[in-house]
């Protein structure tokens, strides 16, 4: 499923954060959107996550709009997974459960859920770990659940913000790159926000470069 972004635009008290972004993801393709701290890059992602409503402009994720002046799809009905810095897992809750709480959610049912937990702990390399809790894992297996749970409600779209920027480098290359694989094996869209450009060039087919709230530039890598 594409992303067709036209004319975003957002102020917060007064200060532009999106100047009239408009930007083409194609389908199963994975942009970087590449630039230097403070210049709007989360904002974007959250509105295209559906957690911040933008002044201006519309997204469209594959031919359904999902954000206008009229139209908000919520969160919950966008198909996304979420990949953020702070791996946000729930302290208290198994591994396994992590993973299988957007299931939950979706209400699929029990044996449907485990097996799917079992796939996605199986592709990030993390089945032995299933029982254990967040706290007892390091900061790398910790992102790898939450790429994992990401990932296992089998999302349109997933969006990443930073989600390597915690990471020690060693770490944080060998994570690149099986995010890149793993990208590339399940073939969804993706939007991945980072300051790193050598993540940017080792992850996406198309790179936008952010400015102070503008793409100043659009680089295709690879088709
Ligand atoms: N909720 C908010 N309220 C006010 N200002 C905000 C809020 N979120 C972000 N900003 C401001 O918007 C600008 C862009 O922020 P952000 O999108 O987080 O940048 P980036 O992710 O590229 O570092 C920054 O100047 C930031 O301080
Ligand atoms: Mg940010």
């Amino acid at each position: 499923m594409g992303i067709t972004i036209r004319g975003l635009s957002h102020d917060f008290h007064g200060q532009t954060v999106l100047n009239d972004i408009n930007l083409d993801v194609s389908a199963g393709t994975v942009l970087a959107l590449l630039g230097p701290s403070g210049c709007g890059k989360s904002t974007l992602l959250k509105a295209l996550a559906g957690l911040l409503q933008p002044q201006k402009g519309t997204i469209t994720f594959g031919h359904q709009c999902i954000y206008s002046e009229n139209i908000n799809v919520p969160s919950e009905r966008r198909s996304l997974g979420m990949v953020f810095q702070d791996y946000a897992l729930w302290p208290h809750m198994t591994i396994e459960r992590n993973v299988s709480f957007p299931l939950q959610m979706r209400g699929i049912s029990r044996d449907e859920q485990h097996s799917r937990v079992a796939e996605a702990l199986n592709m990030v390399g993390l089945d032995a770990f299933r029982k254990r809790k967040p706290a007892e894992l390091s900061g790398g297996q910790q992102q790898r659940v939450a790429l994992a749970r990401a990932i296992v409600a089998r999302p349109q779209i997933l969006l990443f913000d930073e989600p390597l920027s915690n990471l020690d480098r060693t770490l944080r290359e060998s994570l690149c790159e099986e995010i890149r694989v793993l990208l590339q094996n399940l073939g969804t869209t993706a939007v991945y926000v980072t300051h790193d450009h050598s993540e940017a060039h080792a992850l996406a087919h198309t790179i936008a470069h952010m400015e102070a709230g503008k793409i100043s530039d659009i680089q295709t890598l690879r088709h």
